[in-house]
C-alpha cells in the first residue's frame, strides 16, 4: 500500500441565507458555495492504528484526537466498509482553522478520498458524498468543488453554472470563531424575527451564468455576517478597507472571521492585498481564484 495524497479546496459562500433553527439544532439554509484555490493536502499512509498529524497554517490549534474531522471521516468510512480503520493521516494545512472557509471539512473530505484509495474500496462518488454529509454540512461540497447550491443544512448540493474565473482576496483574522457560537449569536440577534424560507437570489445566479464580476460583487451576501461582526466588531474595519479600495464586493466568509473581497482582476487583487496588509486590520492576506474543482488525488 503506497501513500495517497489528496488536495482539497477551501470555500467561500457567495450567498448564505440562514433560516430558522430546526429541531435537530441545525439551521435550514440556502447557500451558493464557491471553491477557491487555497488547498489542504491530506496524505493517507498505512498504519497499525488510526493516527493523525497536522502541519502548516494554524496546525497548533487543530486537535489530533478523535474529534479531528479527518479522524471522524476515517472512522465512518471504515464502519461503512466493515473494516478496522488502520492508517496514519497527515494533513498539510493552508486553509485557516475555524475561519469560515471549511478547512476542517476539507480535511474530512480529503481523508475520505485518500482512504478510499489506500484501502482500495473505490466507492462511487455518490456513496462518498453520502458519507461526507454525515460527517459535516460542508464536507460534501469539499468533495465536489466548483460552484454549487447547498440546501437543507448545506449538504444537499446541486451544481451551479458559472462562467469564467473570479479573483479573490482573503483577510485571515488573528484567531478563529467557532461556527456554533456564530449561529447562536445570529439566533439571539434575530429572536424577534419571523424568517421566510431561505432562497438564493436570481441576481446571483444570472451574474454567475454571465461570468459578470461586477454583478456578482453586487449580489454577494451573508446572513451570518452580522453575527460574526457582533462577536468581532473589528471585522467591520477590515470590510471597510475593501470598500475603500474598490472591491466589487466584500463579505465575511461563512461563519467568519475571514473576510472575502472580490477583485476586478489579478492586478486589482494585488492592490487590495497590499491595502489590507498595510491597514493592520488582519493577520495575513492571501489571493486566490475560483471556482476550482473539489478533492482530487494528486499523488498515489
Ligand atoms: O455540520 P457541521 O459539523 O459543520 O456544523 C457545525 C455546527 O454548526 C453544528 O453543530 C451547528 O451548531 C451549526 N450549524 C447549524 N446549521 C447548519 C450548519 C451548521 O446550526 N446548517
Amino acid at each position: 500500500m503506497s501513500p495517497v495524497t489528496v488536495r482539497v479546496p477551501a470555500k467561500v459562500n457567495l450567498q448564505l441565507v440562514v433560516g430558522s433553527a430546526r429541531a435537530d439544532g441545525f439551521h435550514d439554509l440556502a447557500t451558493v458555495y464557491h471553491a477557491v484555490s487555497i488547498f489542504d493536502d491530506v496524505t493517507a499512509l498505512p498504519g497499525d492504528h488510526l493516527t493523525v498529524s497536522v502541519e502548516g497554517e494554524g496546525a497548533e490549534t487543530v486537535p489530533t484526537d478523535d474529534s479531528n474531522l479527518a479522524v471522524v471521516a476515517a472512522r465512518s468510512l471504515a464502519d461503512h466498509l466493515g473494516i478496522e480503520p488502520h492508517a496514519h493521516l497527515h494533513v498539510h494545512k493552508a486553509i485557516p482553522v475555524a475561519a469560515g472557509m471549511a478547512g476542517g471539512s476539507a480535511d474530512a473530505a480529503g481523508a475520505l478520498l485518500a482512504l478510499d484509495r489506500l484501502w482500495d474500496a473505490r466507492l462511487d462518488r455518490h456513496e462518498l458524498v453520502e458519507l461526507a454529509a454525515a460527517v459535516g454540512s460542508d464536507v460534501p461540497f469539499a468533495l465536489v468543488g466548483h460552484t454549487a447550491m447547498g440546501l437543507g443544512r448545506g449538504e444537499k448540493l446541486t451544481p451551479v453554472l458559472a462562467r469564467g474565473h473570479f479573483h479573490w482576496v482573503f483577510a485571515f483574522a488573528e484567531t478563529g470563531l467557532p461556527t456554533p457560537e456564530v449561529y447562536t449569536e445570529l439566533d439571539r440577534l434575530r429572536a424577534a424575527s419571523v424568517l421566510p424560507e431561505p432562497r438564493v437570489s436570481d441576481a446571483l445566479m444570472s451574474a454567475l451564468r454571465a461570468g459578470n464580476a461586477v454583478a456578482l460583487g453586487a449580489a454577494l451576501g451573508n446572513d451570518m455576517q452580522r453575527a460574526a461582526v457582533s462577536l468581532r466588531p473589528g471585522l467591520a474595519m477590515t470590510l471597510d478597507v475593501g470598500d475603500e479600495y474598490g472591491a466589487l464586493g466584500a463579505l465575511v466568509s461563512g461563519s467568519g472571521p475571514t473576510c472575502a473581497f472580490l477583485a476586478r482582476d489579478d492586478e486589482h487583487a494585488l492592490d487590495l492585498a497590499v491595502a489590507l496588509t498595510a491597514s493592520g486590520t488582519c493577520r495575513t492576506v492571501t489571493s486566490a481564484v475560483g471556482p476550482v474543482g473539489g478533492a482530487r488525488v494528486v499523488d498515489a
